[in-house]
């Protein structure tokens, strides 16, 4: 069935790593592969740069870019695949969380030099909440950089991996002389610039073949059977099935620019990467196979023109076929709508879609009415998990600066919240609004925004904040006995969800031991 044989195609996944690792520059080469551009340097980052923050212009600008480049398909080898570009930035790093909700599986780069970094643990954190399959790539092999085993003891013990190489480094930096592929054993040895082709590997399934000698030089040869004795004594063998559960990690080491170790990883990435998995929603779980067309909103773009103030949702298509021009159920509105115009992003081009499959992304242009983790069906009414908020970093409190644009201000805030640029909260003993986001940027962004696009002012207010923390309670007396002994400390989040505001990790303790039958969790799903 044509269904079934859409699904099979697809590979939906994210590239995540801590900036400057080499993103951008992967995902460049893998579109290359995929023949979606023609020329290095085609795709442009949709990083904020950190010199740019202050620059509104730039990020305007910069905003634009990475909604063109927000999903890029290309089809390898009688795949498509999907490619979900997740901003590096850790002030945007919410918007990384979500999407991590719509891929099947991820590849994180490591800079071989500085190996395992704080972005890289947190976004591989979200990423095992839900057991995504996740691939290694260690990158700059070009460069001297940390020792291949200690960097999988990195992987090992701050990312919680369990690590399996498939690829190994013959040297590195200026003694790089390429990579034994132990999935295919094949060497392939290094070139800078590459343009990598099939007849460039190396066959050699026997390492004591006097070729490999010949080709590394003895003393790197003999150093390459070392290791790779010993690779096979530490770590386990490669197990498809354990890694599609999210159990076992495949790691790759090659240098992005140079595209090297790319195609290794590209080649056993399209054997082994899931295609669309199941997804589960509050009320059951929802097959890719399923005829009915279901579907979820993780991103929404605010359209780059101030005077349209439409924007792009991008829904991640979960089970059946999505049709142009058809009525779907909008869950949470309760109302039917059409599309008549969904697109989907292939590189830098926009292109109008008939149809959609599971895995795909589809943009969406609307006026308003779609929120991050709205549900599409065709009648059903179903509620997809797996889209958390997670506590903010950053506290302000948000005054109107303008009396006579209140009304402005409040449709302004509303919307940026519904775009996921930060979180409001409602503070229960006097209604003050407050703004939590990841970073301080965002505050700049909102206000920027908030004047340009909705014409409100505003201004912040500080507030020395730790956390907040979502709450439930064992039992309606432990409730009511925190809001009664705590409403300072309480606020509504925009569903309503109660959230406890901690000032500090002491007082987040002292409540915690006071209140012994409320729970305090740090993510709204719990
Ligand atoms: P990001 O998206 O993860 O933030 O990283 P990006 O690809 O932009 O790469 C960050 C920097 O690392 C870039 O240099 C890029 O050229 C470089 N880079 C990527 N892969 C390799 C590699 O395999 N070897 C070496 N030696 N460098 C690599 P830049 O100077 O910051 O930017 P650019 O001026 O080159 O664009």
């Amino acid at each position: 069935m044509n269904l079934i044989k859409e699904i099979d195609k697809r590979k939906t996944f994210g590239i995540i790593s801590h900036p400057d690792a080499g993103k951008t520059t992967l995902t460049e080469k893998l579109l290359l592969f995929g023949g979606a551009i023609q020329i290095a340097g085609a795709v442009k980052s949709n990083k904020i740069k950190k010199h740019a923050t202050s620059d509104f212009m730039e990020i305007e600008k910069q905003r634009g870019i990475s909604v063109a480049t927000s999903v890029m398909a290309f089809e390898y080898r009688d795949k498509q695949i999907n490619i979900l570009d997740t901003p590096g930035h850790k002030d945007f790093a919410e918007d990384t969380y979500r999407t991590l909700t719509a891929v099947d599986s991820a590849i994180v780069v490591i800079d071989v030099a500085k190996g395992v970094e704080e972005q890289t643990e947190n976004l591989v954190k979200v990423c095992r909440r839900r057991n995504t399959p996740m691939i290694v790539f260690i990158n700059k092999l070009d460069r001297e950089g940390k020792d291949g085993f200690d960097l999988l003891d990195e992987v090992e013990g701050k990312l919680g991996m369990k690590a399996c190489p498939l690829s190994w480094p013959i040297g590195m930096g200026q003694r790089f002389q390429g990579v034994y592929n132990l999935y295919e054993n094949k060497l392939r040895l290094f070139s800078s610039h590459g343009k990598q082709t099939e007849d460039e590997t190396i066959e050699i399934s026997n390492l004591d073949d006097t070729r490999l000698d010949e080709l590394v030089g003895e003393a790197a040869a003999n150093e390459l059977r070392e290791e790779l004795e010993m690779i096979k004594e530490v770590y386990p063998d490669f197990d498809k099935i354990a890694y599609q559960k999210g159990e076992l990690n495949p790691v790759f080491f090659g240098s992005a620019i140079n595209n090297f170790g790319v195609k290794e990883m590209l080649d056993c990435f399209v054997e082994i990467a899931p295609g669309p998995l199941a997804r589960d929603t509050e009320e059951r779980s929802v097959l890719p196979t399923e005829d009915k067309f279901t579907g979820f909103v993780f991103k929404i773009h605010a359209n780059m023109d101030p005077n349209h103030r439409d924007r792009i949702a991008f829904l991640r298509v979960c089970s059946g076929v999505f049709q142009r021009n058809t009525n779907y159920y909008h869950v949470r509105q309760e109302k039917k709508m059409k599309f008549a115009n969904p697109t989907m992003f292939m590189a830098s081009r926009k292109n109008i879609i008939d149809d959609a499959y599971p895995g795909d992304i589809v943009g969406l242009y609307d006026s308003g009415n779609f929120k991050i983790g709205d549900s599409v069906t065709e009648g059903e009414v179903i509620h997809f998990k797996g889209i958390p908020s997670f506590s903010p970093e950053q506290f302000r409190f948000i005054n109107n600066a303008d009396p006579l644009k209140y009304k402005q201000l409040d449709k302004g805030v509303k919307q940026l919240m519904e775009e996921g640029v930060a979180q409001l909260f409602t503070k229960l003993d006097n209604n003050r609004k407050i703004i939590g986001t990841v970073g301080a940027l965002q505050f700049d962004v909102i206000k920027y925004r908030l004047e340009h696009e909705y014409g409100a002012k505003c201004d912040y207010e500080s507030m020395p904040m730790h956390k907040a923390c979502w709450v439930s309670a064992k039992n309606e007396a432990a409730l009511q006995e925190l809001k009664s002994r705590r409403s300072r400390n309480l606020a509504l989040d925009k569903d309503g969800k109660l959230v406890y505001l901690a000032e500090s990790a002491w007082t987040l303790k002292m409540a915690q031991d006071n209140h012994p039958d409320i729970e305090f969790h740090t993510s709204s799903e719990f």
